[in-house]
């Protein structure tokens, strides 16, 4: 294992700085994107979201590298022109198969390579990548050197703040100074430990304390290299001060179960429009793409069941995921479905009443 003692950058001692050469505009989408989420955003999942804003960047599930070489490409990694700018989340170890997977996805039209160094899950263990490359800094230096010689769009790191026993302030500066040695274009910092041993992915997910202030410390480290910060964001209000010093917001699974959010991405974040007014309006603009997925052979529910978190809060919401929950999983439901349902949220949905008594 390489524990890189002798590269650790502290506070305060000079370091080689972000050889960043991210254009504006990518760094610009930075400042706010919905996470890489396995089995949420897949390619469905993303063309919802991008009704509801045009500007957040995108990720994909993590795809891993032995899956894109030995695998049928088109499912794994195509995906719509709409849901530009798009992310593709890399999942492995080895420089020279990132290196031929970022080739790959580059030509099938990425905006960027992000490659997982927070994944906390036994089969991602098993095969010595995800968090546990957080103990390997050299090893990601070189992935990352190996993949920015192969392609021209951005490549990035998604990472935690250390693993197990690790002190954030050596393992995060260790990875750290070895992806910008390597001229890695942006970091994504889950901001709490991934434990290896113990906890299962869910947990790793909430239970290792969330601490935001590491992060800020190392961008005044690193103040170039761009840094976006991951992990417990509850609302764009309340993180738009991260902002304030950091480069991007990062949102998992709020988003995915309230993506009502996303509407406010672009006023709020961006300075740009709203693309819908609401999500009525996201519905609305979303049935064209079902309506030509169902005409492929799509089943209703594989698009559906990312729609379930809409209107969430709302009267009307709970008839609303009843709705699709049992009909659109029927064989041959067609968006008439996704019409019902819209119906029982406008009115208010009646259906609600007898819960409440
Ligand atoms: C269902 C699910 C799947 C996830 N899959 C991935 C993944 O494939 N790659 C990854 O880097 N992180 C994955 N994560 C972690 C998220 O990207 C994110 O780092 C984490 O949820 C913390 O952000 P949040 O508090 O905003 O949800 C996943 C999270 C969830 C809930």
């Amino acid at each position: 294992m390489d524990n890189c003692a002798g590269r650790v950058t502290m506070a305060g001692i000079t370091h080689q700085d972000a050889g960043a050469i991210v254009t504006s505009k990518h760094l610009d989408s930075l400042r706010f994107s919905v996470a890489p989420m396995m089995d949420w955003s897949d390619r469905h999942c993303r063309v919802l979201h991008r009704t509801l804003s045009r500007h957040a960047l995108l990720y994909t599930e993590m795809v891993t590298t032995g899956a894109i070489i030995h695998g049928d490409r088109q499912r794994l990694l195509g995906f719509d022109d709409v849901e530009h700018p798009v992310a593709v989340q890399l999942g492995g170890s080895d420089p020279q198969a990132l290196a031929e997977c970022a080739r790959i996805c580059e030509a099938f039209g990425y905006d960027e390579i992000n490659l997982n160094c927070g994944c906390p899950s036994d089969r991602v263990q098993n095969g010595a990548f995800g968090a546990c490359l957080m103990r390997e800094p050299r090893l990601v230096g070189d992935c990352v050197a190996a993949m920015k010689a192969a392609v021209k769009i951005p490549v990035t790191v998604k990472c935690r703040i250390g693993v197990d026993d690790q002190e954030p302030r050596e393992a995060l500066w260790a990875l750290t100074q070895s992806v910008v040695e390597a001229g890695v274009d942006g970091l994504i910092v889950h901001a709490r430990k991934a434990w290896l041993q113990g906890l299962s992915p869910k947990e790793n997910r909430d239970v290792p304390p969330l601490d935001y202030d590491v992060v800020h410390a190392l961008k005044r480290d690193y103040p170039t290299l761009p840094i976006a910060l991951n992990g417990g964001l509850q609302s764009i209000e309340a993180a738009l001060p991260h902002l304030d010093t950091l480069d991007g917001l990062m949102f998992g699974r709020v988003a995915y179960q309230n993506p009502d959010m996303l509407v406010s991405v672009d006023p709020l974040v961006f300075g740009q429009p709203a693309p819908v007014a609401n999500s009525f309006e996201a519905v609305e603009a979303y049935i064209p793409y079902l309506e030509a997925r169902l005409a492929e052979g799509v089943r209703l529910h594989d698009m559906t069941r990312h729609m379930l978190g809409l209107f969430t809060g709302l009267p009307g919401a709970r008839a609303w995921r009843r709705t699709l929950a049992t009909k659109a999983v029927v064989r041959g439901a067609g968006v008439e479905v996704v019409r019902e349902a819209l119906g029982m949220v406008a009115q208010g949905a009646r259906a609600e009443e007898p819960a409440q008594v």
